[in-house]
């Protein structure tokens, strides 16, 4: 049984009480992420989630502005080749490549072993994994494991698995070493080399594993493929999403570009921390296109418990799903314009009932990478607005709904210098 609702209170209730999610979201990624939190199972969610949110912490974010600012100076460098060129799909040709790589970098660091960890195959390997899952969502008949193992897609999923797991337990023995050298200097008092303050979100869950011995070497790969798959695609959307609003409402960019212009003037500098407090009507671009175009436009919860909600029992077993795409395009939360871009309506903090914004879905599952995306997202318009004039047909966007929200129609844009 299933049971729909993107209702502020009902969201709030389930999702503050329950925490697991149905069993299959498990098992079609668990040859990929095993048991990390985005899938995994509600108690081992349960066991790790309070140790792994402390690596999205500010001051970690913090330290990765600088990979931020390099990604973004290179994606905005690509753009600039396609000035007089025909309309272009931005999302495949550039946006998906451009937030794996951050990722991977922020997530498993910059490793000797090459500058970019993201190689063309390794590229195909995850899009093609992200496919194959939703693939196997849409075909009852791969549900049950025993069946799945008999299809080409599961040939496919184990051989994309293998090349995605080779790069991360690479990288995870190299760190490994790398460490332990450290612990021991550490312990003798050899000086150290000065300290950065860009740590990996491996080195962080690396550290974490000295007290949690449940933290082994294949949880935290588990963990580190789990946030570059949470953040990968999502980020890339949004990026996709918000330019074609842009790109059809000129009035809303040249706020935007006024806004970068009155905080960095002429100058082409990197984006700082103290800058990113100053964005305020880029961070409203931002949850408006969010709030329009979620790039999770639906999330599930297990009832774990009969529940009364309005009169009506929920029985125990059955899926809650929170209507990301339906709450965001409410009339009741957001007035009679709610299908308007208007980013001027967060410019006054979020919407009366932050429930009715589910984006980042709601309550204790939500997502930890929130933080990361807004300045990541921030970063990477500010270098691009201030540099190109951005054009699309928003009124061709046609919305498919899989897994993540796409664009199937009207996804392409052109691009022209600023002078
Ligand atoms: C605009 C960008 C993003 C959006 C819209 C988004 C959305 C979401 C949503 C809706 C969920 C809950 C999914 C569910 O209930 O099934 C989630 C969970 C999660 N997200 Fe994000 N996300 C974004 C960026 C990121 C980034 C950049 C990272 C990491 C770097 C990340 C890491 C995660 C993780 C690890 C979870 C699982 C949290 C848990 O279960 O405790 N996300 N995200």
């Amino acid at each position: 049984m299933y049971f729909m609702s993107h209702k502020a209170d009902d969201v709030r209730t389930l999702t503050n009480m329950f925490v697991e999610k149905p069993y299959y979201y498990n098992r079609f990624s668990k040859m990929w992420l095993g048991q990390g939190l985005l899938t995994g199972p509600g108690h081992i969610w349960k066991r790790n989630v309070k140790n792994l949110s402390a690596t999205f912490a500010g001051s970690v974010i913090e330290g990765f502005q600088d990979i931020f600012n390099r990604q973004a100076a290179k994606l905005t460098a690509n753009l600039k080749k396609e000035i007089g060129q025909p309309p272009f799909d931005p999302l495949h040709k550039y946006f998906a490549y451009a937030t794996l790589e951050t990722i991977c970098q922020t997530a498993l660091g910059v490793t000797p072993l090459s500058d970019s960890i993201v190689t063309p195959e390794y590229y195909h390997a995850f899009n093609r994994n992200l496919q194959l899952i939703v693939d196997r969502a849409f075909n009852i008949f791969t549900h049950p494991d025993f069946l799945y193992r008999l299809t080409p897609g599961y040939r496919e999923m184990k051989k994309n698995c293998a090349i995605l797991h080779n790069v991360s337990r690479t990288v995870i023995e190299l760190r490994r070493k790398e460490y332990e050298e450290k612990k021991k200097k550490e312990l003798t008092n050899e000086p150290d080399a000065i300290k950065s303050k860009f740590r990996p979100f491996l080195d962080i869950i690396m550290e974490l594993s000295d007290t949690d011995p449940l933290l082994t070497d294949e949880q935290i790969r588990n963990e580190v493929d789990t946030v570059i798959l949470g953040g990968q695609e999502t980020s890339a959307t949004t990026m996709l999403f918000t330019l074609l609003a842009l790109g059809s409402n000129m009035d809303v960019q040249e706020k935007l570009y006024q806004e970068i212009k009155e905080i960095f003037g002429d100058s082409k500098r990197p984006v700082q921390k103290e800058d990113l407090a100053r964005l305020k009507y880029c961070e409203a671009v931002i949850y408006e296109s969010l709030r329009l175009f979620p790039p999770v436009p639906a999330a599930m919860r297990v009832i774990e418990t009969d529940t009364e909600l309005d009169g009506v029992t929920i029985p125990a077993g059955a899926m809650f799903v929170l209507n990301v795409l339906g709450a965001g395009r409410s009339f009741a939360a957001y007035g009679p314009d709610a299908r308007k871009f208007r980013p001027e309506r967060w410019l006054d903090g979020p919407p009366i009932n932050p429930a009715s914004f589910l984006a980042f879905s709601y309550g204790r599952r939500a997502c930890i990478g929130k933080r990361y995306a807004l300045t990541f997202l921030k970063t990477l318009l500010t270098h691009i607005i201030r540099d190109l004039k951005i054009h699309s047909c928003y009124e061709d966007l046609r919305l498919e709904f899989s897994i993540s929200l796409r664009a199937s129609h009207g996804n392409l844009i052109t691009v022209e210098a600023r002078s």
